[in-house]
């Protein structure tokens, strides 16, 4: 089978099996019938490049719901179980005023795989509203919690990105969002700009979540028109004095402070400079409104898409001495 449909790049690559689980019983059904090693989990492919066929069992997480599990004065605790759709599960918080995930609206995805990368934007984080997360151990077929502690939870990292890679299954999350009193969380500066262009004076959850979704749809290309995995590179940490030396030829460059010793570089900003915005070579391309986006403009290749991606990192250390790595998964 293709997988073409269940990633956001559109790459077309096979599966040698594929196994589709909408219950935690046919999920341990799965695992019990074959060896960990042989098993590719999926999830809303939202955040791979597949460079070859997948020769192994892909196992689909379909599991749905969404339940309120604790009402409290000030908050409530929500639980939603892998499978739903990371941008829907916003919108049902939403519509239920619960406060917290408003501006990581339209990020691509499920919620099972949403910690794994920690998910962010517009200032905030999955971890800022994460309690726990319920997951299945491939190798024993419990279940197992990961309170946010256990979590590790860093700059588009987590504990299943490292020690806890490939051994756990995330089959649902909880989350933690307020009712009354939430503060919204509007510094990141186009929030801010749309919501006076509209003329809100008192922002809601609602119409920070629209400032996000125009936002986004003004710069990010839909996977559904155009191939693509957001953010392909992270934003790289670089020291104060490497700082201080790019700005010597380049003082325009943006950058946001980490700590006293480091800075993040906007990889989009490096790439754009480049003059790499709009880069093309057959199918693969480097978005025209945001050069941190990789596209695939129909039959690109995983291969394609790679092989540009290094070349924009040699580019990139080769100008400015910074490396810059993938934040996709290269599979
Ligand atoms: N920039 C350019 N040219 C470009 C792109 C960016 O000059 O083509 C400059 C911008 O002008 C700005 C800076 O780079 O000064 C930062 O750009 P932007 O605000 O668009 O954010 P980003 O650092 O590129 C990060 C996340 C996004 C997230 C946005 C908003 C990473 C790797 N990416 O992007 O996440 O939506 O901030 O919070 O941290 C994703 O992970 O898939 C993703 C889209």
């Amino acid at each position: 089978i293709s997988l073409k449909p269940y990633n956001t790049f559109g790459i077309d690559v096979k599966a040698r099996h594929f196994a589709e689980v909408t219950s935690l019983d046919e999920l341990r059904e799965v695992l019990k019938n074959s060896y960990a090693s042989e098993l590719f989990i999926l999830g809303g492919g939202s955040n791979m490049l597949l460079t070859k066929d997948v020769q192994k069992t892909v196992v689909y997480i379909n599991l749905k719901g969404i339940e309120i599990l604790e009402e409290r004065e000030n908050d409530v605790l929500v639980k939603a179980m892998a499978g739903e759709n990371w941008h829907e599960f916003v919108l049902y918080c939403i519509d239920h005023s619960f406060g917290g995930l408003e501006n990581l609206s339209l990020i691509p995805g499920k919620v099972g795989t949403a910690p794994i990368q920690n998910i962010g934007a517009y200032g905030v984080e999955l971890k800022d509203s994460f309690e726990s997360c319920t997951t299945l151990d491939v190798q024993t077929l419990q279940l197992r919690t990961f309170t946010r502690e256990e979590c590790r939870f860093g700059y588009r990292d987590s504990v299943f990105k490292n020690e806890a890679k490939g051994r756990y299954i995330i089959t649902s999350v909880n989350f933690r969002l307020s009712k009354k009193n939430h503060r919204l969380n509007t510094s990141y500066g186009s929030i801010d700009q749309f919501l006076e262009e509209k003329g809100i004076k008192t922002p809601t959850i609602a119409s920070v979540s629209e400032a996000v979704i125009s936002i986004r749809q003004s710069k990010l290309p839909d996977p559904k028109e155009l191939g693509n995995s957001g953010s392909f590179f992270k934003n790289p940490v670089v020291s104060k004095e490497k700082l201080e030396k790019l700005h010597k030829e380049f003082p325009e460059a943006p950058f946001y402070v980490i700590d006293e010793q480091q800075v993040k570089i906007p990889a989009g900003w490096l790439i754009d400079r480049a003059g790499l915005k709009g880069y093309r070579e057959g199918d693969a391309g480097v978005h025209t409104k945001q050069a941190l986006v990789l596209v695939n403009y129909g039959n690109a290749t995983g291969q394609d898409i790679l092989k540009l991606a290094e070349k924009i990192q040699q580019k990139i250390w080769d100008m400015f001495g910074i490396e810059i790595s993938p934040e996709v998964n290269i599979i």
